[in-house]
């Protein structure tokens, strides 16, 4: 259509979102679906932070517009943030406020990509990462990493890819969509790489920080290599680990002049992120955290269900990640099979769409994360609907032909 910009047709619509409407349309239709599209926890907000919003709306703090880029109380709980559990040192004015994680990528996206520009992406990737590049003008550069390898990039793999236009490095650990985390060795052969090309930035997406099992320690780039620390952004938020995705606040730290350009892109856009939610994330943030192992746990629990369901399937194979709430499994094994409706499957597309059709579970194809056949599960489900959900997974799988 003439009337909609051109910069539209360089972007497609998220896969993981569409996936979860129609399965909600299917259950708006009466079907048994079991939906493991979603990416959010199953958990509620922890009382102590909807009693801190409920205080901010009682006591007027909500009611009025905040600083464009956020509260104070909200960047110092930040700045204690990165201090305790990262070892970063920042400053307020180092500290970015946006609605949720997402706004926050976006604008240091905006904020620095010139026409040409490039932004290195190990594959399987977040399926917002290439679009956000895309829409704000730069060029995505996918690198493949294998399942063999945990999903992990491997620093020759980064060396080739840099090149002079090369102007940020995404990193995501633990993953979505595979729940693949760096440990501290491999994270440091990455910033050893990047250490020697210092036009490069790095844009570390630590959404998932908490969401770590079997004693897993996490490590951000900034961290571990002190030389990187003036080119780094680190992203982070309460979506996650606080079960806030609906309250939209995410947070960064990182150069002060990057920090500027965000907030006056803020500025002339969304302006302040909700004044409420900013309230519930300073108690969040300061409030007991010790509802974050006990979710873990359940996490965990849920983890290995699927991975020793899943790979009891045929055809599917479905490696163990280290973090997040996702499973990344391949399905090689059932393309070029025929479903119960007699189609071929031929993509992971097809596998997905049959899927749905045969046995009433929604998951996501693996394609448009960057790499496929493959599908995104999402365990942040009750276990009962997912212990049903990969048994009808094994019953379709069986009855290819
Ligand atoms: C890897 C990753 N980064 C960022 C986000 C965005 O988080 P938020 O809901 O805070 O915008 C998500 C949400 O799905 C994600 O999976």
């Amino acid at each position: 259509m003439a009337f909609l910009a051109d910069s539209l047709k360089r972007i497609k619509p998220s896969a993981t979102i569409a996936v979860t409407d129609k399965a909600r349309a299917l259950k708006l239709a009466g079907r048994d679906v079991i939906g493991l599209g979603a990416g959010e926890p199953d958990f509620d907000t922890p009382d102590n932070i909807k009693e801190a919003a409920i205080k901010a709306i009682q006591s007027g703090k909500a009611a009025k517009y905040t600083n464009v880029d956020g509260i104070i109380e909200l960047k110092e709980a930040v700045v204690r943030k990165f201090k305790t559990e990262n070892g970063l040192d920042y400053t307020t004015k180092q500290i970015s406020i946006g609605t949720g994680g997402k706004q926050v990528l976006y604008n240091a996206l905006v904020a620095t990509l010139n026409p040409g520009d490039e932004v290195i992406i190990p594959a399987p990737y977040w399926v917002s990462y290439p679009e956000m590049v895309l829409l704000a003008g730069g060029e995505p550069i996918e690198v493949q990493t294998t399942m063999e390898s945990g999903f992990k990039l491997a620093p020759d793999v980064l060396e080739r890819a840099i090149t002079p236009k090369t102007k940020w490095v995404l990193l995501n650990s633990p993953s979505n969509p595979t729940g693949a985390a760096y440990t501290k060795r491999q994270l440091k052969a990455l910033t050893d790489v990047l250490v020697r090309h210092p036009h490069i930035h790095v844009l570390t997406d630590d959404m998932y920080e908490h969401l770590v099992y079997d004693d897993f320690e996490f490590f951000t780039p900034a961290q571990i290599e002190p030389r990187l620390y003036e080119r780094t952004l680190t992203v982070n938020g309460v979506s996650k680990a606080y079960c806030m995705t609906g309250w939209r606040i995410g947070f960064a730290g990182g150069p002060e002049p990057l920090v500027k350009a965000m907030a006056m892109i803020q500025s002339q856009s969304t302006s302040n992120p909700t004044a409420v939610s900013q309230w519930a994330s300073v108690e969040a943030l300061n409030g007991p955290k010790d509802f974050i192992p006990k979710h873990n746990r359940i996490f965990k629990e849920r983890r290995d269900l699927c991975v020793a369901m899943l790979n009891q399937a045929n055809g599917i194979v479905c490696p163990k990640p280290e973090g997040a709430f996702y499973v990344f499994p391949s399905c090689a094994g059932t393309i070029g099979k025929t479903a119960p409706t007699g189609k071929k499957l031929a993509t992971d597309e097809d596998f997905v769409t049959e899927l749905l059709e045969a046995e009433g579970v929604a998951v996501v194809q693996g394609t448009p994360f960057g790499q496929g056949p493959a599908f995104r599960i999402s365990y942040a489900t009750a276990t009962t609907a997912l212990e049903e959900a990969c048994a009808r997974i094994q019953r379709f799988c069986g009855n290819l032909r």
